[in-house]
This record gives structure tokens, sequence and C-alpha cells, in this order.
């Protein structure tokens, strides 16, 4: 898989899985994303909102689409999923207690000013997801998100609130479908977004983009001790290094996830003109006490 190209699944079709996560479930990798295998409308920079997809894979090489978790509703122009809608960012969490899985995603108007957060529910890490609700978190906007399970199984949404200005991490129920009401500012007036979180070695590292619509920018991460101490959130630096470092490679951060202890991390190359041909990169994250080095590497080869 060449890094920074748009990929094909086992039928040779493209990987239309953006903004997306990658998480194991038994032996299976399962990776969730937005459905963007659609036309441009026309002059935008945007798509109709087609589905959530799932894709399957045993080695994170070699991926079959499980179809749409969760489409599109094409009737009802009030629903939060309606196609003219922009849903973003979908991150899937196994909740052991219920075993089931949460879709959390970035509900919003074509505008970008209804932001809010959704939460979809299967039995299935394939699906069908039941869409449950919309959620204000912290009676703020809530847009870029990720979802965070950390070492005592406590869950949360890791997301950007205040119009972009600053991240917000909120503590999610045992359903893992709404908040306890506990949560903490991180990276307050940083404007930073595309979280993803990673806990290794007792520390607690957050990457982050700035806020530049589709344009790449600089990566920067953070790190802390203590996951809910907003205040001690320390940034430390951009960790990619390589060509095109400055701008992330071209790409901006999705997710985490780690395979054999080793982190990576997922990347979208957006395609602004033509959004359904944005590429992906697969990348090690390498780390040294609190040192973070993302470096780039011509293809993932899987594991
Ligand atoms: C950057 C976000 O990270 C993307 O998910 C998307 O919302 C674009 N902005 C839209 O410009």
């Amino acid at each position: 898989m060449k890094n920074g190209e748009l990929w094909t699944d086992n039928s040779g079709a493209s990987i239309q899985a953006h903004g997306g996560c990658v998480i194991k479930y038994g032996k299976t990798w399962y990776w969730y994303g937005e459905n963007k295998g659609v036309d441009n409308l026309p002059g935008k920079n945007q798509v109709p909102f087609v589905g959530i997809s799932c894709y399957s894979s045993p080695n994170l090489r070699d991926w079959q689409f499980e179809g749409n978790v969760l489409e599109a509703n094409k009737t009802d122009s009030g629903s939060p999923i309606h196609t003219s809608r922009v849903c973003e960012r979908p991150k899937v969490i196994y909740n052991p207690k219920n075993k089931n899985f949460a879709l959390w995603i970035h509900l919003d108007n074509e505008d970008y000013t209804f932001a809010r957060a959704g939460v979809a529910v299967s039995g299935s890490p394939t699906g069908p997801f039941e869409f449950l609700a919309v959620h204000h978190a912290n009676r703020t906007d809530c847009r870029d998100m990720t979802v965070f399970q950390d070492t005592d199984g406590r869950a949360y949404l890791v997301h950007s609130g205040d119009w972009n200005k600053t991240l917000y991490i909120s503590q999610l129920n045992d359903d893992f479908t709404g908040f306890t009401g506990l949560f903490t500012k991180v990276l307050v007036d940083q404007e930073r977004e595309a979280p993803a979180l990673l806990h290794h070695n007792d520390l607690y590292y957050l990457v982050s983009s700035g806020c530049t619509g589709w344009k790449p920018n600089s990566m920067l991460y953070a790190v802390n001790t203590q996951l809910l101490c907003g205040a001690r959130w320390k940034l430390i630096d951009n960790p990619c290094s390589g060509p095109g470092y400055r701008q992330t490679f071209g790409a901006q951060s999705a997710c985490i996830f780690c395979a054999g202890g080793q982190p990576y991390l997922l990347l979208d190359h957006w395609d602004p003109k033509n959004l359904r041909q944005s590429g992906y990169s697969i990348l090690p994250i390498h780390i040294n006490g609190d040192y973070m080095e993302i470096l780039w590497r011509d293809c993932f080869e899987g594991i």
C-alpha cells in the first residue's frame, strides 16, 4: 500500500473510509470511515453524506468491504443523518458490558454551524448501527473527534469545541452512548482539531492538527500523565520528520491504533476538489520517553 495514495479493497474498488478509525475485535481488524464515494457537490469542497463504511482485514493490508454500517437517510430532510448533512470522523468503540459497539460521529449542517456529536449502536462490528441520539456535549459545539478507552475501561470522547478553539476530553457513561458530566478542556484557545490519543508507558500523547479546512498544516503533540487534568497537558512539538514534515506529509491525523504493541497513525490526504480521491497513509509512531517521532515511509505493508 503506497502511502499518500487512495487504496483499493479486495474487489479492486477504492477504499472509502475517510476521517476514520481502525479497531481490532477478535482476530479481525475493522476500518470505519466516511464513504465519500460520490462526486463533490457542484463548486463545493463537500460531498453529500452517503454513509459510514466498514472494511475488515486479517492483516491491515487486504481489506474487504462490509458495506455501509450507517446509511444516510434519503427521505427525511429533518434527520441529522440526512444525505444533505455533514457526518464526519466516525469512531467506533466496543462496550464489553453491553457486548455492543458504539459509533460516534461529528454531525453538522452544510455550513458547519450545527456542530453536534451523534451516537449509534450495533451488536455486530459490521452493523447495521442504529442511530440513537444527538448530543450537545458540555453545551459546546462538537466537531472533529476521536474516542479513547483508558486502561481502567473508562471511555472518553475527545472533540473540538468552542468554535474549534479548544479541545475537550469528555468522559462517557457506562454504555458509551452519553456523558457522565466529567470533562476537561485541553490546549485552550490553541485551535486544534483532528485529535488522536495514545496511552503508552504511563503517559498520554495527544496529536492534533491546526484548523485550516482541508489544507494540511503542522501536526503537534502534547503529553500528560493524567488524562483529565486539562492544565497539565504540555504541548511539545511537531512529531513528524521526513519530506513534507511541516505540513504533516500533506495529510491530517485520523486515528491512532496499536498492532502487536506498535502504535500507528492513520492519516487522510484530502483532495478537496475531488474528496472521493483522497488518499491514506499508515505510519508507525516511535516513542522514547515523552519524545514522539513519526517518520515518513513510502509504503505500509500491513502486519
Ligand atoms: C477539517 C476536518 O478535520 C475535516 O474532518 C473536515 O471537517 C474539514 N475540516 C472540512 O473543511
